[in-house]
């Protein structure tokens, strides 16, 4: 591991900066001392180093912090309803596209393409983050315009480069047209009046969503099994710490805490401008919401534009631009295992499977190309 130590310096203040002022939603743990590796002696054999960092310390990274908002407590029938509706692709305009085309839930809730085709076969500018464990981050999208998943459930379906439906009206005369929609948005909001609304749709696809988590070998690690990772990865988290990327992936989903500059210690070429654009305030250029690195092995191409190809290239990319270092290949590799023991299993088909849908009626809205 090589560092500039100017650019350490510039990087240990700021990630001390910015950590303090967005404390007050989440405080990611304090940044560790970075450790100073020593260079093997040239007469010794190169050995793998051993492990440093205990348990205890590795574990508080991946902690919930104090304060944490509480999820809505979700009904059986939300949960089928929005497992339904996540699956609809009568709520694009032309019938083909659902949440599920660009957020597939068989290959970890994302469709492995740099940006997405929506209607027409329209491309946005950004890459489709995983909806696994989104329902844990402090805000949606990547410059988290949306606070919750029910907000962001809104978007998509009138979203014209997306579903493009052309407004509430079509939303609403197509859940009203097929009878079993009915029943199931009464059965999932009794006691509303106006059961079916495109509020209601959201909250049922957020439900729906605050269920897509997985379990990987490092949950077991977390409870406390050592054995659960390999040495590799063992050597991989403590890099991960003692370098510090834990400052901005941290917590349980190991990511999606706060808002942090891409390029913070060097610059990051890109056009996006991320949080400024939803808050229009100057220290919030280039701020991205920190994404989940849970799954990352399989939700690539990764970054906010989907611009890299290959899981070094973004570990090399971070460690560079985040935090002014350069890592050896084989720290690189060490990194590349742990994120691996990231990846989880899949809930089962009760959760993922595609649920069967209401036949349409003759008052279902067609099919529309334009
Ligand atoms: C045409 C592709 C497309 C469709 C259809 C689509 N999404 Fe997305 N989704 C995206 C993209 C691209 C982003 C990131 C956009 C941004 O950050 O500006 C995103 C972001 C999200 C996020 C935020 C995740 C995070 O980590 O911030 C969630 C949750 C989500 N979508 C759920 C849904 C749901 C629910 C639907 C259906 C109602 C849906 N999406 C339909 C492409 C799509
Ligand atoms: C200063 C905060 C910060 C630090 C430190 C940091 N990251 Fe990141 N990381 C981010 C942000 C922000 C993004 C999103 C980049 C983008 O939007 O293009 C990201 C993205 C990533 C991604 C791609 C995830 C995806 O889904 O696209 C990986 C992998 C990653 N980081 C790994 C690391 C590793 C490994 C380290 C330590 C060497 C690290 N990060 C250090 C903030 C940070």
């Amino acid at each position: 591991m090589s560092r500039n130590r100017l650019l350490l310096g510039v990087g240990l203040v700021s990630l001390g900066a910015f950590s303090s002022s967005c404390s007050k939603e989440s405080p990611p743990p304090a940044p560790p001392a970075p450790t100073v590796v020593a260079a093997p002696s040239p007469a010794a054999a190169p050995e793998p180093p051993k492990p440093k960092m205990s348990h205890e310390k590795l574990v508080s990274f991946f902690r919930l912090p104090a304060k944490t908002v509480k999820a809505p407590v979700d009904s059986a029938e939300q949960v089928s309803l929005g497992r339904m509706l996540f699956f609809e692709k009568r709520l694009s305009k032309n019938h083909d596209i659902s949440c599920n085309s660009c957020h597939d839930l068989d290959t970890f809730g994302v469709d492995g393409k740099a940006t997405s085709e929506g209607h027409k076969g329209q491309k946005g500018s950004r890459n489709a983050p995983t909806v696994f464990h989104a329902a844990g981050h402090v805000a949606q999208f990547w410059d988290g315009r949306a606070a919750t998943l029910e907000e962001q459930a809104e978007g998509p379906m009138m979203n014209p480069l997306e579903m493009a439906m052309p407004g509430e009206k079509r939303v609403l005369a197509t859940l009203n047209s097929m009878p079993e929609y009915v029943k199931r948005f009464q059965a999932a909001f009794p006691g509303n009046k106006k059961a079916v609304s495109v509020g209601n749709a959201a909250r049922a696809i957020a439900a729906f969503e605050r269920k897509l988590l997985t379990s990987a070998r490092f949950d077991k690690f977390l409870a406390g099994d050592e054995s659960a990772l390999t040495e590799q990865e063992r050597r991989g988290l403590e890099l991960f710490a003692s370098a510090g990327c834990t400052t901005c992936h941290n917590g349980p989903s190991v990511g999606g805490t706060s808002f942090q500059k891409l390029g913070l210690i060097e610059d990051f070429p890109t056009e996006d401008k991320g949080r400024y654009d939803v808050t229009k305030n100057e220290e919030d250029l280039h701020k991205f919401r920190v994404p989940t690195l849970r799954n990352v092995e399989k939700t690539g191409p990764w970054f906010h534009d989907g611009s890299v190809k290959e899981l070094p290239t973004a570990v090399r990319l971070m460690a560079k631009h985040q935090l002014g270092m350069s890592f050896t290949d084989a720290e690189v590799d060490d990194i590349v295992a742990f994120l691996k023991s990231l990846t989880g299993e899949l809930p089962g088909a009760d959760v993922l499977a595609a649920p069967e849908l209401p036949p349409s009626t003759r008052a279902t809205p067609k099919p529309d190309p334009t």
